[in-house]
């Protein structure tokens, strides 16, 4: 039985995901395809995913060309629920997400697809992999093969392959061009800040922005914020990396540096603590956190929530933490991937 928050959300899912699927010609044509060949005929398929509708649009392809395919949610806070209502209550594709949803409900949901004892997994950060390796590796067997979306997946993954311990192969979609050169570079480029406005009301030009991490995604979002006006600051660990954001007209700093100028911080590295206590502490009152990278480890909030004297929410999706010398700090969606949390969600 599907679990999401409310089937009576479907209309409004089913819009988003036309609307949604106008700008996917290529699926279409694959979907139509399926829909004659039928190639995907009974293959049981676990998909832990952004529950969003570019995802729905993916879903109902593999559902057309004869798939059973049961979805879970790849992050607690990215699930658009009016998309997972469309999917289980129209398109017969039970789905198991509710925006919010706690570590426990996460867990069970993704352990809820790996019940339909899948023959192929499909992934964005490795969490199903890994709940197969480790929890459930009797049906390693049954699992011919899997995807992966995301760099952080596919980090884990590699890591796993090469100690031998990957029971499956899996194919690294985020390895294809049309993945890191445009969803990664322009596509979180672009909503990473939709997101930050949306959360703030904030304007961006004439701010300083802190990006750490100038990989695929890092350099989408200096360059998008460049172009809003912004003052943008990067942090990056690789010299050739840092060198090429230099080289593109950035300034590049330290984060020890950085903290003390920057308004508005976002974290997009795949590493952990990349903004720390001692950062936090350098900073200027005002300053707001965000994350877009994979897991929200990428901002230490244990240590956040430590400095803070009081904490409230101010306006969806952004907290404030009130320190004890009287700075405010702000985070924007719990150092979750910002653009999935605070923004597409909200467009409509
Ligand atoms: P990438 O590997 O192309 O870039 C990461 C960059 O961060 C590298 O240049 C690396 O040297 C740098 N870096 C690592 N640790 C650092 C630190 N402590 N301080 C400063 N720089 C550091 O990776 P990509 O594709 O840009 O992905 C980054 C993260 O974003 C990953 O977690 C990935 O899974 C996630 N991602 C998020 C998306 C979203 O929609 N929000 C979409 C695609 C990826």
């Amino acid at each position: 039985m599907a679990d999401i928050k409310d089937p009576g959300l479907a209309p409004e899912g089913r819009q988003r995901i036309e609307w949604a699927g106008g700008e996917m010609p290529v699926l279409a044509q694959i979907k139509e395809r399926f829909e004659k060949e039928q190639p995907l005929k009974d293959v049981r398929i676990a998909a832990c995913l952004h529950v969003t509708t570019e995802t729905a649009n993916l879903m109902e392809a593999l559902a057309a060309g004869g798939a059973e395919v049961l979805l879970a949610a790849s992050n607690p806070l990215s699930t658009q629920d009016d998309v997972a209502a469309a999917l289980t209550e129209q398109s017969g594709i039970e789905t198991f997400a509710i925006k919010g949803e706690d570590n426990d409900t996460y867990y069970k949901h993704l352990n809820a697809v790996l019940d339909l004892k899948p023959q192929v997994t499909m992934d964005d950060g490795a969490d199903l992999v890994s709940v197969v390796h480790t929890q459930r590796a009797d049906q390693l067997t049954h699992v011919l093969g899997g995807t992966e979306e995301t760099t952080t997946g596919v980090i884990r993954l590699r890591a796993m392959a090469k100690d031998g311990a990957l029971g499956y192969p899996i194919v690294s979609v985020n390895d294809a061009d049309t993945k890191h050169l445009f969803d990664n570079r322009f596509g979180t480029g672009q909503s990473t800040l939709d997101a930050v406005m949306r959360a703030t009301n904030r304007l961006l030009a004439g701010r300083t922005i802190v990006i750490a991490g100038y990989g695929m995604c890092g350099r989408g979002v200096a360059s998008r914020a460049r172009g809003m006006g912004a003052h943008v600051i990067v942090t990056e660990v690789d010299p050739t990396v840092a060198l090429e954001a230099v080289m593109e007209g950035f300034r590049v700093l330290p984060m020890r540096e950085a903290a003390r100028i920057g308004d508005l911080f976002i974290t997009v590295t795949g590493d952990t603590s990349v903004i720390r206590r001692e950062h936090m502490e350098r900073m200027r009152s005002g300053a707001i956190l965000a994350n877009t990278g994979h897991f929200n480890v990428e901002i230490d909030l244990p240590a956040l929530r430590s400095l803070a004297e009081e904490t409230r929410q101010i306006r969806p999706f952004l907290e404030e933490f009130e320190l004890a010398d009287g700075r405010r700090i702000y985070l924007i969606a719990d150092g979750r991937l910002v653009n999935l949390s605070a923004a597409a969600s909200m467009c409509w």
